[in-house]
């Protein structure tokens, strides 16, 4: 039985949530009474250490029909094409494009419909990211899912999803992000049928906001457009599947009822939302352009202050009026590296090649920007007037540690063989004889 029909949310970013899909569920008071009402279960889930700092601690409490522990024990899964395998093959310092992964033709679910593409560090040390593809056709049935090994960032590029989780329902459609917890059970219906995009395993500490600085109180992402379900639970009996994600491999269990059973819950250790759409874009608004860190939705902290374990960047639609300036992407080789996908429209500083559902990879101290095309374009332009980059959004996965490509990402049919190809058209324009 289903409580609620429709999704609906509390606003906020971090915030101690409460909710119950049955009025008096959530016990007043303490957390853990003798007797919890409707005669639930008590249980908390703690992502981060117990003693982790106020500000970083996260942790919830679940008041549900049955505790998660009861299930029938794990089997590993061996063929999975999710995984943490990044040291397979050796990495290449070449930058690496790919097409987009065909939507497949027999019948695939969200968990199956997973493809490891690269990573760093694993979820053994809980640090270092997993970045992931996915291509699928039907809802997840009778299955659950959850990742011990980390967080999940879906970024969804062609099809809705619905997720079902343990706190709640979350929709989201390209150009919305959904982020579920370490260790949040969910499952995932395709109201569309095909869907595709991108997912961030974040191993490390939980995403959050970045901080802003001098830019002030308000921009970039603001919290208030973070959206968390509110409680809604299921009570179905039946044969189904528990799927777990436990140190880099996958593992099924056989589960009598859905652990969606989760009556109330309050806490921050919580599913949730955001539209990028909403994203509060700042740049200059004189000469040059800020690096690309102004864009950050989310960050992953590292031990290293300001040197992020996964930074979530977003290039969305937005005016470029800085003058006497290169307005696209400047060439440039980083010790960071960087995935970039595409969910919608065009880049502006690719003429073609990075295609929605696509992604390139440059990592660390690859020499990359704009192509010969781009540059010729945006080196002529008129910046006495505005540009405006309208109907896209490309996104990036950055993150401190050397990008591993699997050797499923490297043997790819979409890894394209010519990427370099688009550079090796820029023209010597150099004569000492002309400043
Ligand atoms: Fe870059």
């Amino acid at each position: 039985m289903i409580i609620t029909e429709t999704a609906s949310y509390q606003s906020g970013f971090g915030n101690e949530f409460a909710s119950e899909a049955l009025a008096g569920a959530l016990p007043e008071g303490r957390n853990s009474p003798q007797r919890v009402a409707y005669g639930l279960y008590a249980e908390q889930i703690s992502g981060t250490a117990f003693t982790a700092p106020r500000s970083y601690n996260r942790r919830s409490w679940l008041y549900r029909i049955r505790p998660a522990a009861m299930h029938k024990p794990f089997i590993a899964i061996d063929d999975s094409s999710l995984h943490n395998r990044f040291d397979e093959v050796p990495t290449n310092p070449n930058q690496l494009r790919w097409d987009p992964l065909p939507v497949p033709e027999r019948p695939t679910d969200f968990i199956d419909g997973l493809v490891s593409m690269a990573g760093n560090g694993g979820p053994a040390a809980q640090s270092g990211i997993g970045i992931h593809l996915y291509a699928a056709n039907r809802s997840m049935q009778g299955r659950y899912f959850y990742d011990a090994d980390g967080e999940l960032l879906i970024v969804p590029q062609l099809g809705r999803l619905v997720i079902h989780t343990e706190l709640g329902v979350l929709e989201i459609e390209p150009q919305q992000i959904a982020v579920i917890p370490r260790g949040i059970r969910f499952r995932v219906d395709l109201p569309d049928g095909d869907a595709r995009g991108y997912v961030a395993e974040n191993f490390g500490s939980a995403l959050r906001l970045p901080e802003l600085g001098p830019i002030g109180s308000n921009g970039l992402a603001n919290p208030r457009d973070f959206e968390t379900p509110v409680a809604r639970y299921e009570d179905f009996e039946g044969e189904f599947e528990l799927i777990a994600k436990f140190q880099g491999r996958l593992w099924r269990a056989a589960i009598g009822h859905s652990p969606l059973d989760v009556v109330a819950w309050h806490g921050n250790h919580v599913p949730y939302r955001y539209d990028l759409r909403r994203f509060n874009t700042i740049g200059s608004i004189s000469y040059d352009h800020p690096d690309p860190s102004i864009f950050t939705v989310l960050t992953s902290a590292s031990e290293t202050p300001g040197t992020a374990n996964l930074d979530f960047v977003i290039f969305p639609p937005r005016w470029l009026c800085a003058e006497d300036t290169f307005r696209p992407p400047w060439f440039h080789r980083n010790v960071a590296s960087e995935y970039m996908g595409l969910i919608h429209g065009a880049y502006d500083a690719k003429a073609g090649g990075f295609v929605p559902g696509g992604g390139s990879l440059h990592n660390c101290m690859t020499g990359h920007g704009p192509d010969a095309a781009s540059f010729e374009k945006a080196s002529r332009s008129d910046t006495s007037q505005p540009d405006h980059i309208v109907d896209t959004m490309a996104f990036m996965f950055e993150t401190r540690a050397v990008i591993h490509p699997t050797r499923q990402a490297l043997e790819s049919p979409q890894l394209q063989q010519g990427y370099l190809e688009c550079w090796q058209g820029l023209r010597k324009h150099f004569d000492p004889s002309q400043r």
